[in-house]
């Protein structure tokens, strides 16, 4: 496999080294140019840095990284950053000036690494952004994620099948109850990229429910620099939940849905209500959205606690970022199949964007297990062996 790897980068290095050296980096401006090279994948070291190990799916997209590249035989480092933006700068310099043939990153915030990838790109160092948009830089060159606003529009989209306001295949449902059901949104980091496009696809789709009256939003908080949780912290949202259940349902009213944008920030909410007397007698839980299909949050919706998340496969999304990397180190551009939506505030970053499946309790076996994602075990334990 190695020696494979290495001929046909080789290969690539004399084919391709003329023209990638006139060529323009992945999207031009001043990002690194792909040049073949021409070293085996054993001396080549791919820098991969995620933001934080308290989330499990930061973890699973680690693993998932770090094998699959050291499967083709490279060098890894990879390293998490405890969601301290310091932290992650230092570790990017490190592996700039530690050698790094090639960077894949899942920023913490989106808007802090200019410096970093200005030095990546002066060194011609190719810049992997991995599921969140690096923005305000002209230094990335590929950018591997989900379609994220697809991915809102199931978050809604499971809501409003819970309430039955939809058909559980998301058609219109004729028989649908009138309601009002009261409803709480809540949105993630604002310095991540995705947080916009999760809220603008679940709003987009709840809208014209909240406009004829079906949904209200009881607090009047709608806006996402309202409802957005920093870090995406799950204690956050528990605090933001109790101040709702406290502050606006103080009157003998409950509330009938949350739109959750990840699984920690449901937790959060559902740890909060439950503390309410939400969950058992007369206060049934909310119907409660999610993402990330995280082992804990599995279970609870196998429990009935949780309704939905969105399953985004970390194993194909890491298999793209190992697949765009590779790709620059034999001096070509990754396949791109979004060249439009994904602007960083400089310029608009080639991508690469996969699909998300909503899982409820009938489809975890399906989605979850069948994929090999999870054991049943797992599901039933909540968490991972
Ligand atoms: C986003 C990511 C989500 C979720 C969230 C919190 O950037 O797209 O899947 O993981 O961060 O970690």
């Amino acid at each position: 496999m190695n020696k494979r790897f290495a001929l046909v980068a080789v290969g690539a290095a004399l084919a391709l080294g003329l023209s990638a050296c006139g060529g323009e980096g992945a999207g031009g401006g001043g990002a690194a140019t792909p040049s073949a090279n021409s070293a085996a994948p054993e001396d080549l070291t791919i820098g991969v840095a995620m933001p934080t190990q308290t989330s499990e799916r930061w973890i699973a997209d680690g693993d998932n990284v770090k094998s699959q590249l050291e499967e083709a035989g490279y060098q890894v480092d990879l390293q998490f950053a405890n969601d301290d933006i310091p932290t992650q700068q230092q570790q990017l310099d490190q592996m700039i000036s530690g050698g790094a043939d090639v960077l894949i990153v899942a920023a913490i915030d989106g808007t802090a690494l200019g410096t970093q990838l200005e030095s990546a790109a002066s060194q011609n160092i190719p810049v992997i952004s991995y599921d969140r948009l690096i923005r305000d830089s002209e230094n990335v060159n590929f950018y591997v994620s989900f379609d994220n606003y697809k991915v809102g529009v199931q978050q809604a989209t499971s809501v409003l099948v819970g309430l039955g306001l939809l058909n559980a295949d998301g058609s219109e449902n004729p028989s649908a109850p009138a309601g009002p059901f009261n409803i709480e949104l809540f949105a993630g980091s604002l310095d991540d990229n995705n947080a916009g496009f999760f809220f603008n696809g679940a709003v987009d789709t709840l809208k014209p429910f909240i406009d004829n009256g079906t949904l209200v939003v009881k607090s009047g908080q709608t806006e996402i620099a309202q409802v957005a949780t920093l870090r995406w912290s799950q204690e956050e949202a528990q605090r933001r939940m109790e101040n709702l259940l406290t502050g606006t349902y103080n009157d003998g009213s409950t509330v009938n849905a949350v739109l959750s944008p990840y699984d920690g920030i449901s937790r959060g909410i559902i740890t909060a209500l439950q503390n309410n007397g939400y969950g058992s007698g007369s206060k049934p839980y909310p119907i409660i959205s999610g993402q990330d299909a995280e082992i804990a949050s599995v279970k609870l919706i196998n429990d009935g606690v949780q309704y939905a998340t969105i399953f985004k496969d970390t194993r194909l999304l890491a298999e793209q970022a190992v697949t765009a990397a590779q790709s620059f180190l034999q001096g070509q551009e990754p396949e791109a199949n979004d060249t439009e939506t994904y602007d960083n505030g400089v310029k608009v970053v080639p991508s690469y964007l996969l699909d998300s499946t909503i899982v409820y309790k009938d489809n975890i076996t399906a989605a979850l297990v069948d994929s090999g994602y999870y054991t049943q075990a797992e599901v039933d334990a909540g968490q991972t062996s």
